[in-house]
């Protein structure tokens, strides 16, 4: 049976990668790729980087578009689940054709394939069609959140307390009741910039682990224009951003964080 590998590949640098990882890329007979247009062409370089270095002797790369997403839906999971089940036809088109009966295809998630990814659920759309049988191995990658909090040498939990993972989407309505450890993913439009509390640090991260990397932190209000303004420039001079911060209520018992 054919079988296709979740590989993450950590948050952008290359030795993020697990001996795991290395050692499933080395049993691949194809690399599939979906490429998401120009602006991130850097990061589709980045995976051939990642192959190149780890896998010796060339290796197939099967690279389709991304098909395009309605971002403007009013009817935000159905226009997100409309998009899964196009992204599942385009997989089961190149599993069926770019991969033997007994072949090894690997797809190369960013990070790590349980946070804010959507293959395995994809994966699970093109089992669900039947036209093609595969089985599905996962390999755990370093996440943005763990980049992030390597490079400010930040603890994300402080004692016996919960730390929040959001997206900048919901971070809009405001910092989660009864939380004071947020992590913010996703954040396309630094909704961090419109929250009114003045008792916050901000840890900030953009392109961790990449030759470009931005690190900014301190109390939320005195950095925030300057993350936004470092954010537009950055953005403008390479095409695209991605980001992930910290935000953390600051507490008088300091010690315990
Ligand atoms: C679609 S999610 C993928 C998350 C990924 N699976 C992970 O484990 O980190 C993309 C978001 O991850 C964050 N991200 C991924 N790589 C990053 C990096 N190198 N630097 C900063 N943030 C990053 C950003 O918040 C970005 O909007």
């Amino acid at each position: 049976m054919r079988k296709v590998y979740v590989i993450g590949i950590g948050a952008g640098d290359p030795e993020q990668l697990t001996l795991q990882a290395v050692r499933a890329l080395r049993e691949l007979d194809v690399v599939f790729v979906i490429d998401k247009g120009s602006a991130k062409s850097e990061l589709v370089e980045l995976r051939q980087l990642i192959c190149s270095t780890h896998i010796p002797g060339p290796v197939r790369v099967v690279t389709a578009a991304d098909p395009e997403r309605d971002r403007d839906a009013a009817d935000y999971t159905g226009a997100v689940a409309d998009w899964y089940d196009a992204r599942a036809e385009v997989f089961a088109g190149m599993f069926a054709t770019e991969l033997d009966e007994s072949g090894v295809g690997g797809i190369l998630v960013w990070g790590d394939p349980a946070l804010y990814d959507s293959t395995l659920r994809v994966l699970d759309r093109v089992l669900a069609r039947g036209d093609v049988a595969f089985s599905v191995e996962v390999v755990p990658g370093i996440t943005s959140v763990q980049a992030l909090a390597a490079r400010h040498r930040v603890l994300l939990t402080r004692v016996g307390a919960p730390v929040h993972i959001t997206t900048g989407r919901r971070l809009a309505a405001g910092m989660p009741a009864d939380l004071d450890d947020v992590l913010v993913m996703l954040d396309g439009k630094a909704a961090f910039k419109a929250l009114p509390d003045t008792d916050l640090d901000i840890f900030w991260g953009a392109y961790l682990g990449m030759p470009d990397e931005i690190l900014v932190a301190g109390d939320l209000q005195d950095c925030k224009d300057r993350i936004v303004r470092v954010r537009a420039e950055a953005r403008e001079r390479k095409g695209w951003i991605m980001d992930t911060y910290l935000l953390r209520r600051r507490r008088p018992d300091a010690d315990l964080a």
